[in-house]
């Protein structure tokens, strides 16, 4: 079996967290390996994962090899001290809207000296040279038209792509019939951390929807202190963030709640809590006889940790479909994986599906 040969869009935290984990169990060996599905996926470990390809519009990451790229601030994951040499160098990409008001001085985006058309040209090579065959999307929240550039860059190269983030590729009707047509696998959008705010009050959600109470109101509020949170301070960034963490919990009732009785979204930033997200789920509602009921949940987590596994996991879906030659979304890993699929299960259901497309018995 050969490497998977992944490319970086975006070499933030998320990034140093899956490199620098995988790093820790290479150089732990007798550890079982926590927060992925299997050990294996198809035929692959996570020691299969090769970044052969990166870009960034960062000054302090544009032109450094991505073994240094990835401790560059504002990065601040650092699990591990140094991980191998990786000879991929991080390339200029157009900043386009990939960076907010509340982020440029920390990101400090170069500024930009080829043509639009120059910029492409050297991207689309680079992916072709170094034969990357997929593409992992972690571009900041609110760049909606930098993820269409990229979606379209993943097009033009033949790469697949994994859509780490709330702008709907493999939930957008337009975009997953684009992939279809040209023969490449997608999984999206947003991920699902591993015991994330998602999952954890999907399953607060389904469990008093079984139960057969009524949920009146319910909030889920969400603090950080890294570059992605300082970035969702900017509200009209939020719009899809905001759709897409809100129907993952919508979807788990059968009775969708008035849209004024729920609030989930990024709430706020402070910057001494670094990777560490904690959440907040409070839900109110009624069981026998109206009395009424509530939850309170609390969950601190750090976020990157949460994000890896999950990252991992989707690569090794997407080279399944890619030996398998499945273009196109790949809808149980997507189901399973992320916040914003194309098709919601819950997540029992979810994992099933994807069970059974790791094993060859369900195409997507
Ligand atoms: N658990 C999680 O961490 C989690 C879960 C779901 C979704 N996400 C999403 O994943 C994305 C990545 O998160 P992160 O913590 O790594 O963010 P980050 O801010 O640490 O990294 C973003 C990177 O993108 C770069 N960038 C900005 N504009 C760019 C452009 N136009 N082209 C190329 N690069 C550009 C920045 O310089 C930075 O290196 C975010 O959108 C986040 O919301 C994360």
């Amino acid at each position: 079996m050969g490497k998977i040969r992944v490319g970086i869009i975006g070499v933030g935290n998320c990034f140093a967290g899956l490199v620098q984990g995988i790093e820790y169990y290479r150089l732990n060996p007798d550890k079982k390996i926590i927060g992925i599905m299997h050990e294996k996926i198809g035929d692959y470990s996570i020691f299969d994962i090769e970044f052969t390809s990166a870009f960034d519009v960062s000054e302090n990451k544009i032109g450094k090899s991505l073994d240094e790229a990835i401790y560059q601030s504002p990065n601040c994951v650092d699990w591990i001290q140094k991980i191998p040499k990786n000879n991929a160098i991080v390339i200029e990409a157009p900043v386009l809207d990939g960076v907010g008001v509340y982020v440029e001085k920390t990101i400090k985006p170069v500024k930009q000296t080829k043509s639009d058309e120059e910029l492409k040209k050297n991207i689309v090579k680079e992916i072709i040279n170094t034969r990357t065959e997929m593409l992992v999307n972690y571009l900041p929240v609110g760049s909606e038209n930098a993820v269409r550039y990229w979606a379209e860059i993943a097009l033009e190269a033949n790469v697949g792509i994994i859509n780490c983030m709330p702008v709907f590729i493999a939930s957008g009707k337009k975009w997953a019939e684009e992939y279809e047509k040209k023969h490449l696998p997608v999984i999206g959008d947003d991920v699902k951390g591993q015991v994330g705010a998602t999952i954890l009050n999907r399953v607060l959600a389904k469990l008093c929807d079984d139960r057969g109470t009524a949920i009146d109101e319910m909030y889920q509020i969400n603090i950080g202190g890294n570059t992605d949170f300082a970035n969702m301070l900017e509200r009209s960034r939020l719009v899809s963030k905001k759709i897409s963490k809100t129907e993952a919990v919508q979807s788990q009732f059968r009775d969708r709640l008035n849209d004024d009785k729920i609030y989930v979204g990024p709430s706020d930033f402070l910057p001494f809590l670094g990777n560490t997200k904690i959440c907040y789920i409070n839900m109110k509602g009624k069981m026998f006889a109206d009395t009424p009921f509530e939850i309170e949940c609390k969950l601190t987590v750090d976020d990157k940790a949460n994000s890896a596994g999950i990252v991992i996991d989707a690569v090794r879906c997407v080279k399944l479909a890619l030996d398998r030659k499945i273009g196109g979304v790949l809808t149980s890993p997507s189901a399973y994986l992320m916040k914003h699929p194309p098709i919601q299960y819950d997540d029992t259901k979810a994992k099933e599906f994807m069970e059974k497309f790791i094993a060859g018995e369900i195409e997507r």
